[in-house]
């Protein structure tokens, strides 16, 4: 029998990806929706502006969209995919947790918080029981995992495939769709013939959260990996897909070659949602490519190309589809996690 689930900020950009996604889904049944004020009562047709590339399922469409407040949440719900605005999240996720129910998170808001997994499941899939301690630390029956930031989640898994050579200093610098600031973020009149050089608070997640996910558990404690990361923000004129360029440096010789292999070599998991390969890398220079190259894997895969030896170590680009591997499709595979290792 399907799990029944819940999407917190329903109506939004992610939210409408996880809807995207989770109908249909074999394991995960959505049976409640929550937004702000404004929305609640009013049917999801009528409370969504729907941007998404297929139709609102219509099973879904009829729901009734509640506030977000777990007194409106039936409480047979198992699990919450929650892609509140950050200070949303701060206010009421540990309210869902307290009581009762699962959450798989978005939101930028406790990722690095030391009783909180960040969790990429290729990556840290053994993190997830930091809840276990959480549980202990909060008292929660619910419990909450979060996904990095997108742009943190394009490049890590490439770092994960090389950790073995020792990872010294990475420098990272960004070019990131406008869909990655929601609907309402970025607008047409800064963005279209042009290029804005600083995202906010984005660098500090990435130079944070990539050194939590490279981190070590050890059943207690988590310890963030000492890799040094630099990284420069970009927003461009793309609307899905964020490329990143990458300089990194390693204890170990490693040559471009080697890093393509070990890189095509790093395994994807069995989950549902996990792509056949999580890595793809292209032999062009020129790739890969947002328009062409953030749906691999039906958006859940990394590309990357362009490897070469540089006097700043390796260098390579890579992309990811910044909705749906880099938030969306995050929470859901993280639900799916969550359900394999017996936390729902
Ligand atoms: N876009 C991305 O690529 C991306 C990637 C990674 C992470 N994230 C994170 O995911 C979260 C959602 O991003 P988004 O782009 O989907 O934002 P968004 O399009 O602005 O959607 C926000 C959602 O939250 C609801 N909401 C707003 N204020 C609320 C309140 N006071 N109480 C309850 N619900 C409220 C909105 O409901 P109404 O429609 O009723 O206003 C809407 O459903 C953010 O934390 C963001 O940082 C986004």
């Amino acid at each position: 029998m399907a799990v029944r689930v819940g999407v917190l900020g329903a109506t939004g950009a992610v939210g409408q990806r996880l809807i995207q996604l989770l109908d249909p889904h074999p394991s995960f049944e959505i049976a409640a929706l929550t937004a702000s004020e404004d929305s609640a009562g009013k049917t999801y047709r009528q409370a969504a502006k729907w941007r998404v590339d297929s139709p609102i399922p219509d099973d879904v469409a009829e729901l009734t969209v509640s506030a977000t407040d777990p007194d409106e949440v039936p409480e047979d719900i198992d699990l919450l995919f929650s892609s509140l605005p950050s200070s949303v999240g701060a206010a009421v996720e540990p309210d869902f947790c307290e009581a009762g129910y699962v959450v798989s998170s978005n939101s930028s808001n406790a990722r690095m918080a030391d009783d909180v997994p960040l969790v990429v499941p290729e990556v840290n899939a053994d993190h997830l029981d930091l809840l276990e301690v959480q549980r202990d630390e909060r008292g929660w029956d619910g419990a909450l995992v979060k996904n990095p930031n997108c742009s943190t989640i394009t490049f890590v898994p490439t770092l994960a495939a090389l950790a073995e050579y020792g990872l010294e200093s990475v420098h990272v610098a960004t070019l990131q769709a406008v869909s990655g600031a929601g609907y309402d973020g970025v607008s047409s009149m800064e963005i279209i013939d042009n290029a804005i050089p600083h995202i906010g608070s984005e660098e500090d997640k990435l130079e944070t959260e990539s050194r939590k996910l490279l981190g070590d558990f050890d059943g207690a404690e988590l310890t963030h990996n000492d890799v040094e990361v630099s990284a420069s923000c970009n927003r461009i004129p793309t609307i899905d897909g964020h490329l990143e360029n990458v300089w990194v440096e390693t204890e170990e010789d490693l040559s471009p070659t080697k890093a393509a292999e070990e890189m095509e070599a790093y395994p994807s998991l069995d989950l549902r949602s996990s792509p056949d390969q999580l890595v793809h890398v292209f032999d062009a220079p020129d790739r890969p490519q947002p328009r062409m190259d953030r749906t691999i894997g039906d958006g859940m895969a990394i590309a990357a190309g362009g490897l070469q030896e540089t006097p700043f170590g390796l260098q390579y680009n890579c992309l990811a589809h910044n909705t749906i591997r880099g938030a969306a499709g995050a929470s859901v595979l993280n639900g799916e996690l969550l359900l394999e290792n017996g936390y729902l």
